[in-house]
């Protein structure tokens, strides 16, 4: 072929990604996540009560709070919803918990790495990626062992065949980071130690892989830069602002984690040769977000909804349903805002449902995923689409 017909040829062939398409779909019948407070659907309130996510959360969908440190959905909810499985029941919920599509293993302020403090000294949850591993996998096996006994709880458990053919999702990572600007550590310390926290996050997906899980969906780390939480607590200088208003310190590192964890998908595809792993880059789908607020109409992208004072309507010292005595009445200081979904973030740290909505939408069709495949594709592995998109 004349190499100006072979270049007609590619340039047809990358302008034809719709031909994975036609692909049959994963037909997910479960969904596990392993993550933090971007995904609990509820673990940590049943762990260590209604505190970490006390009212005003939940009012905009559930009506009051629903273990979720948000309005209403998280971007969890919106895959479920997505792949038409209901909501997952968190696995440390103990009340009301149907696990026969999956189970959420995620936390309120879990971290991939152990921490060395207390949920009380540090508000990290003890439940890191290693322990949420150590749950799922007891799930497994006592999963099959109550379904074989029969009787109530039989229907409440997933079928074996469920577990090879689910969808595995992660979203964690941003506490790791997070914890050690808590300790004053500099963005160059955090930096140093990121290594370490991807070579545990991969410890977890391949022993997940073991375990028989062939679909994973990894969303990559935010902006962290870009929340009030960091920028009202941090020592940022004018000069480290980006166009955007961000504090481009914290979004390197946040950038510098996800490479890592890029280049460590690209050796786990090599080393678990039956496992379709796909990448996100929620970092860009939420910078965007913040990039387009005057445009999408939601101005000011930093002001957040729930909150007290500040220049952010922030004071992490007066979080989101903080409340004061005032003559012996309890009265909430830290309300929630007029109109939720005028807003992109919720506390200084969450993003609103409006917001989560909106990330969906943008992820759904694979726009933002290495391999660029739907949601409901991402039981193909990257090396059989490679013919679709060379
Ligand atoms: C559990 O959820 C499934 C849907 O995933 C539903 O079909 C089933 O009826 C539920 N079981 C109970 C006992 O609610
Ligand atoms: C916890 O302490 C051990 C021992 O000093 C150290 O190796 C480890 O890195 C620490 N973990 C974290 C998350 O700081
Ligand atoms: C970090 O620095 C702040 C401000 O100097 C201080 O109040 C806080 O105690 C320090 N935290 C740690 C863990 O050293
Ligand atoms: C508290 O009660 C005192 C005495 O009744 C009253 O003067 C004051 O205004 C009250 N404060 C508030 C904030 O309602």
């Amino acid at each position: 072929m004349e190499p100006i017909c072979k270049l007609l040829v590619y340039v047809t062939l990358l302008l034809l990604p719709v031909s994975i398409l036609s692909l049959p779909e994963c037909n997910f019948p479960a969904v596990f996540n392993f993550g933090d407070s971007n995904s609990d659907t509820g673990a940590l309130v049943a762990m260590f009560g209604q505190a970490a996510a006390r009212p005003p959360n939940g009012e905009t969908f559930f009506g009051s709070p629903a273990g979720r440190v948000c309005d209403g959905r998280l971007l969890i909810d919106f895959i479920a919803e997505g792949l038409k499985v209901p909501y997952l029941s968190p696995f440390l919920d103990s009340m009301g918990t149907n696990f026969s599509h999956g189970a959420n293993f995620a936390t309120i302020g879990s971290t991939i790495r152990r921490q060395n403090t207390t949920i009380f000294q540090s508000g990290f949850s003890p439940i890191s990626l290693d322990i949420q591993y150590a749950q799922f996998s007891n799930f497994f096996k006592r999963a099959q062992i109550i379904r074989q006994k029969g009787g109530v709880f039989k229907d409440l458990f997933p079928e074996e065949y469920k577990f090879s053919s689910a969808l595995y999702t992660f979203d964690i990572g941003q506490n790791d980071l997070t914890a050690g600007y808590d300790l004053n550590m500099s963005t160059e310390q955090v930096k140093a130690y990121v290594p370490n926290v991807i070579s545990e996050f991969t410890t977890t997906i391949k022993n997940v892989y073991d375990l028989g899980g062939r679909a994973f969906w990894i969303h990559n780390t935010g902006p962290v830069g870009c929340l009030p939480y960091i920028m009202d607590t941090q020592v940022i200088t004018a000069a480290q602002v980006d166009k955007h208003g961000c504090a481009a310190p914290f979004n390197d590192v946040s950038k510098y984690f996800n490479r890592k964890l890029k280049e460590a998908i690209v050796q786990l595809r090599k080393d678990l040769h039956l496992a379709a792993i796909t990448y996100v880059d929620i970092y860009s789908v939420k910078y965007s977000l913040i990039a387009q607020s005057k445009k999408l109409g939601f101005g000011n992208p930093f002001l957040v909804c729930c909150g007290h004072g500040g220049k952010y309507n922030f004071n992490n010292a007066m979080r989101c349903g903080s409340t004061k005595i005032v003559n012996g009445t309890e009265i909430m200081i830290a309300k929630s805002c007029e109109d939720p979904s005028s807003r992109i973030i919720w506390d200084g740290i969450h993003f609103t449902e409006v917001a989560n909505r909106w990330i969906y939408s943008q992820i759904a069709d694979g726009a933002y995923s290495d391999p660029p495949v739907p949601l409901n594709m991402a039981c193909h592995r990257k090396d059989d689409l490679r013919r679709f998109y060379l």
